[in-house]
């Protein structure tokens, strides 16, 4: 009997042990826990400007501070000490087609195939007669004889667009010319971004020829 009771007394106080260090811990996990809520709740006061002005705790530092380099900020380690960096050689804007022939004149004039060909339906001529009229007839006339109204002020004149030459000229060699320039006559690929309406140009030069040489 006596034995016995022994052994149920080490047992509880076994028992007992135990609790007592789940207790524990758990004591220290609830301290820890209230630590960690009161420094979010100052650190949140904190961050309110009309209770205090010290700066922001960071609890995660890696939030506030990423590694990645913001957009135009300063950057010592770059020769411009900007973040930006040039786009790699060869880049192409989205919906940009870059022209295959720039500088090219005798390739362009080869290779490139009028898509509007013999077409010279009423609504290819007039969008080409507006764009003609906006865009070079105020140098090369609106009959395109050479003789638009700053002609006269040009050293080097305006050439007509109704001599042999360009009637011999591939419609791509003329499409080549407005989209690249010639000599002192620069790009219009900038102004007449639709390749349609060079086109349309290279048609209404067309019936200008036919129009100009019947005369
Ligand atoms: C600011 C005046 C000006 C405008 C605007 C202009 N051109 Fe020209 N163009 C010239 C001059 C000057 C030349 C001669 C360039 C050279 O060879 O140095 C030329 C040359 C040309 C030639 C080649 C002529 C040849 O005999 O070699 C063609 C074709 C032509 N232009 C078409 C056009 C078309 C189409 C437009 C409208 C999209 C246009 N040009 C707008 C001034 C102009």
């Amino acid at each position: 009997m006596l034995d016995r009771e022994k052994e149920l007394m080490k047992t509880s106080r076994k028992m007992k042990t135990k609790m007592g260090m789940s207790t524990r811990i758990r004591l220290v996990v609830s301290v820890i826990a209230i630590a960690l809520v009161g420094a979010m709740t100052s650190a949140c006061t904190k961050s309110t400007p009309s209770l205090s002005k010290d700066p922001n705790v960071e609890l995660i530092q890696d939030m506030m501070d990423s590694p990645a380099l913001k957009a135009q900020d300063y950057e010592p380690s770059n020769p411009t000490k900007s973040s930006s960096r040039l786009p790699p050689e060869g880049t192409v804007p989205v919906g940009y087609t870059p022209y295959k022939y720039a500088g090219n004149p005798v390739e362009a004039a080869q290779k490139l195939k009028n898509p509007l060909a013999g077409n010279m339906s009423v609504e290819v001529l007039e969008l080409g007669r507006r764009k003609f009229d906006i865009y070079c007839a105020l140098c090369h006339g609106v009959g395109g004889a050479g003789d638009g109204t700053v002609a006269p002020k040009m050293a080097l004149k305006p050439p007509t667009l109704l001599s042999e030459k360009i009637v011999g000229m591939t419609d791509g060699g003329i499409y080549h010319i407005i989209t690249d320039g010639q000599g002192v006559m620069s790009s219009y690929a900038y102004q007449l971004v639709n390749e349609k309406d060079r086109w349309a140009i290279v048609n209404y030069v067309r019936s200008l020829q036919k129009l100009g040489t019947k005369k």
